[in-house]
């Protein structure tokens, strides 16, 4: 991919100004922005999905994620994984035996593409069948391009630091998402826990589905029963008591 020098120009600007708006360290931005991810960014700047990056939100153990405009002033998610600190191994667990993918290379750079491309399908999933998660933009190589989900001020909480006042009906509701994930969009989160799921205008959305996978996967079933375990551990702390092996065999019969 070439980017022309005027691109250059403007994405060398703004990761000046992010490093002093964060104060970031060097080492840390040239972590996330190597120079294929720049040029990556570029295209985006070009092809007019974004205008600039805006501030992290998160720094995870394989990604961080941004604030970013877009050309029309409108706030959304971008999530970059690094090639530097990404488990290719788990990815790879996580792509095999995905029927919608075809075989893949060994090289980092197709495995980090394709679990990118895998969560923006399974984003994509999730919006047909009607489930709360962000709205995927783009993907582009290790970039993920989605729905802010926030206001002006902050992202979204995630469920683990919120005080619920209603936790059985914020339980019921995220239980009710995976039935409807499993039977009407045929896809199972595979890492559903209070730390992936945001809090916002009172209603649950499901985040980090990249690891998601079709029914027709060979651990599926052991993936679906650790996302039910997981949600009613959680509310279980909270007072709300579901049994999780029950849920899992009537969602299975
Ligand atoms: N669309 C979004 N809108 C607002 N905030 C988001 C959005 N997506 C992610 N975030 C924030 O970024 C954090 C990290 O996102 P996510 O869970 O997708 O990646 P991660 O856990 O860092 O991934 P990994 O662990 O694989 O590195 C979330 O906990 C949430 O706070
Ligand atoms: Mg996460």
């Amino acid at each position: 991919m070439e980017i022309d020098k005027k691109t250059a120009r403007k994405i060398d600007r703004e990761l000046q100004s992010l490093r002093e708006r964060i104060g970031a360290d060097r080492k840390t931005l040239n972590e996330v922005f190597d120079k294929p991810t720049l040029l990556a960014f570029g295209k985006l700047i070009s092809d007019r999905i974004l205008k600039f990056i805006d501030f992290p939100i998160s720094t995870g153990k394989e990604a961080n994620v941004f604030r970013a405009v877009t050309p029309d002033d409108r706030i959304v998610a971008v999530k970059v994984y690094r090639i530097a600190t990404s488990n290719f191994n788990r990815m790879i667990y996580y792509i095999r035996g995905d029927p919608r993918f075809a075989p893949i290379g060994r090289s980092k750079r197709e495995i980090i593409n394709q679990w990118v491309k895998k969560e923006l399908k399974n984003l994509e999933r999730l919006q047909e069948i009607e489930v709360p998660a962000p709205k995927p933009i783009r993907a582009l190589q290790n970039i993920l391009v989605m729905e802010y989900i926030g206001d002006h001020n902050y992202p979204a909480p995630l469920l683990k630091d919120i005080e619920m006042k209603d936790p059985e009906r914020i339980c019921n509701e995220i239980i009710g998402y995976i039935k409807k994930m499993y039977i009407e969009g045929d896809i199972i989160h595979s890492d559903l826990s209070e730390y992936n799921i945001l809090f916002y205008k009172n209603r649950p959305y499901l985040i980090d589905l990249a690891q998601g996978v079709v029914s027709e996967h060979p651990f599926a079933f052991d993936f679906l029963k650790r996302d039910i375990e997981n949600v009613v551990k959680f509310f279980r702390r909270h007072g709300v008591i579901y049994n999780a092996r029950e849920i899992f065999r009537e969602l299975i019969a």
